[in-house]
């Protein structure tokens, strides 16, 4: 990663200047969005962009400019950067301003920063064998639907679950699974596909809408209600969605294996095909 988007401008790494007073380091005050990149393309971009929009609106933060500029912007920096693939992060804070918990009452500018990481996709048994998890509380705030920088939560529930060597921590509100610490969970029961609905319990990630599209597609029977963890432990198969890494099996969920079945496969596959389809932007 050689250039970083600076508000408008491309500069060099080492150019950037963060100003420690940026509300986004001194509260997270400020939201953000990854995108997928396959084979120098991004996915769904457009829809990241406008997710990233609305979770700025929700905490009334303008855009610094309009969504096809930042379209361009970030194809410039794919291209500078030569990223063939890995994903691009974005952030937009309310900008520089004294600490003062309320919105600054001066006129300050939001500070966007995008900047890319070339990386590959997990190896090759998570997506065969798939991962194993565990039940965390969720007890993040309940706006969830926002891409807040404020992760507290997430980090220590992941934290949580790498320490007890999961790969993922499922998070549930009592009974309740809501989603993963950073993805969104699946349950098959029945041919059946189980997914949270989209309210602010849960971000709605954009894997989750493409799941639901191609079951659409598929003849896949999807029914966006909150389940249990009872309902969770007794699968027929369960999977997570998560930008860039795809569709990942859920074998065990703290001592309970779960099997691996046609449904995910198949979503798997499905999802496959469409972020690696060779030279047909997928934006
Ligand atoms: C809490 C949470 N849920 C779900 C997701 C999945 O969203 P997406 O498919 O847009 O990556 C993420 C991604 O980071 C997340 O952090």
């Amino acid at each position: 990663m050689n250039y970083v988007l600076e508000n408008n401008q491309v500069v060099q790494r080492e150019n950037v200047k963060t100003d420690f007073l940026d509300r986004a380091y001194v509260f997270g005050d400020g939201v953000y969005d990854v995108i997928g990149v396959y084979n120098g393309t991004p996915f769904k971009m457009e829809k990241h962009i406008a997710r990233l929009e609305n979770s700025a609106d929700q905490i009334e933060i303008n855009m610094p400019y309009n969504q096809v500029e930042l379209k361009k912007k970030l194809l410039q920096l794919i291209e500078m950067n030569h990223l063939v693939t890995g994903f691009i992060y974005i952030q937009i804070s309310r900008g520089v301003a004294p600490r003062t918990h309320h919105f600054p009452q001066i006129e300050v500018s939001p500070k966007l920063i995008a900047h890319t990481t070339e990386t590959t996709r997990l190896p090759e048994n998570h997506y065969t064998d798939g991962v194993k998890t565990m039940l965390v509380e969720d007890v993040r705030w309940l706006r969830c639907n926002i891409k807040s920088l404020n992760l507290l939560p997430n980090v220590l529930a992941k934290e949580t679950a790498v320490k007890n060597n999961c790969f993922e921590a499922i998070l549930h509100r009592g009974e309740m699974i809501t989603e993963g610490s950073s993805s969104n969970v699946f349950v098959v029961k029945e041919n059946k596909l189980y997914t949270h609905p989209a309210d602010n319990y849960i971000l709605n990630g954009i894997t989750r809408q493409t799941v639901l599209e191609i079951c659409e597609k598929n003849d896949i029977e999807v029914v966006e209600q909150a389940f249990n963890k009872d309902f969770l432990l007794t699968a027929d198969e369960a999977f997570l969605s998560v930008t860039f890494l795809g569709i990942i099996p859920i074998r065990k969920v703290n001592e309970t294996t779960i099997e691996i079945g046609e449904v995910t496969k198949k979503i798997q596959d499905e999802l496959y095909k469409l972020t690696h389809k060779s030279g047909i932007a997928s934006l």
